[in-house]
């Protein structure tokens, strides 16, 4: 065996940077409160747990590959045809499968410039080129990505609300956006956050998919639903794209667990207003109690927020995250985005958000006496 061979992953590969997840982890003896991974406080629906419990009697058995189950319950509550629906092991499966079922290598995938990380792994993970337009105001711009489009593009990620910004993109917008793009060229409508937005202008995409033929929405149970740990996603587009995916999907590639937890999670609509209604409640009251102390925050329609710190020493983000930590109060960098000097924030329970603020005033005025 010569020792100057050996395997070579496809080019692309050793370009990506591994996602890094949100922390998790406080110091001893502090309390915990994670806000680095934009999971609701509310915690899932019971109906969800007690699926799990009950379908812990039957491990040795495989899934049903399909998810029937689960894409009835989506069906039936979005008013769509289940055959247009593939379930996945979280969205972020399902972002990947469509980058490797659409691109290929010298072809591009375009996203904007803050726009979610998983877009560009997909895309490389696949063999594609990635692509970046800049963004207004840490909003997409339609027309900066319309001028990004080449001859070689074939798929455009739009996270709509974007992760970490958690601005918008109104769904006239996103129209003008489709009607713009040549039709070969997949657009894929990530509305992780969906459930939180509450704008008129707002649509997570239902509408384009029912009459396009490049026009694919995901969905996650992770935020809202508060099932990240069992990673359950969908998407619903037209048929030729759903029958791409199914073909390059793991035959199970979605637990019993996750289909059991799901559909039950998607029964219980009064869980969904709770999270809603709490997200509501204290979104408008972090933005304003982080403004009113001097730190800019980027007005979101998610259930996070980013907020911006000067770059000054002292009063950096990473001062105010090693701050923050020490307190137990676990928010997100964003230097991976090109946001070294900003800190994301989940809207967590009332106590985890008032120890926040409590913490970044105390933080404010500290640093303006030093
Ligand atoms: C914009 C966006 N899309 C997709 C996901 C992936 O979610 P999951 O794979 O848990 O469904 C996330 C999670 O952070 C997100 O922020």
């Amino acid at each position: 065996m010569s020792a100057a061979l050996r395997p070579v992953p496809r080019p692309g590969v050793l370009d990506i940077e591994a996602y890094v997840p949100g922390k998790s982890a406080a110091p001893a003896g502090v309390k915990l409160h994670k806000l680095s991974s934009n999971e609701t406080p509310l915690g899932p629906s019971p109906a969800a747990v007690a699926a799990v419990r009950e379908g812990a009697a039957a491990l040795e058995l495989y899934p049903d590959g399909t998810a029937a189950a689960l894409r009835r319950a989506i069906a039936g509550k979005y008013g769509l045809d289940p055959e247009r629906i593939v379930c996945g092991a979280g969205s972020d499966e399902l972002l990947s499968l469509l980058s490797y079922a659409y691109l290929g290598p010298g072809e591009e995938g375009l996203y904007s410039q803050y726009g979610f990380l998983v877009y560009r792994i997909a895309i490389l993970a696949a063999g594609g080129t990635p692509v970046v337009a800049p963004e207004q105001d840490h909003t997409a711009d339609v027309d900066a990505i319309l001028a990004a489009v080449s001859p070689r593009t074939r798929i455009v990620y739009l996270a709509n609300p974007n992760n970490p910004t958690g601005t918008y993109l109104p769904f006239d917008e996103v129209r003008r956006l489709h009607a713009g793009l040549p039709g070969n060229v997949l657009l894929v409508l990530d509305a992780a956050y969906a459930e939180y937005v509450r704008r008129n202008d707002y649509a997570a995409g239902l509408e384009l998919v029912a009459e396009s033929e490049n026009v694919v929405m995901t969905r996650t149970f992770s935020k809202a639903y508060g099932l990240a740990a069992l990673r359950i996603g969908w998407m619903v587009g037209p048929p030729a794209v759903v029958d791409a995916v199914n073909r390059i999907r793991g035959p199970f590639n979605v637990s019993a667990a996750a289909i059991a937890a799901g559909a039950a999670a998607m029964a219980d609509d009064g869980h969904i207003a709770a999270a809603v209604a709490h997200n509501e409640a204290w979104l408008p009251k972090v933005t304003q109690a982080l403004t009113d102390l001097g730190l800019p925050v980027t007005p979101s329609v998610g259930n996070f927020v980013l907020i911006h710190f000067p770059d000054a020493p002292g009063r950096s983000a990473a001062e105010a995250d090693a701050f923050l930590t020490a307190r137990g109060l676990i928010l997100r960098r964003v230097g991976a985005y090109g946001l070294p000097n900003a800190l994301r924030m989940t809207i967590g329970s009332a106590e985890a958000n008032e120890a926040v603020i409590a913490a970044l005033t105390e933080f404010v005025k500290e640093r303006a006496h030093a």
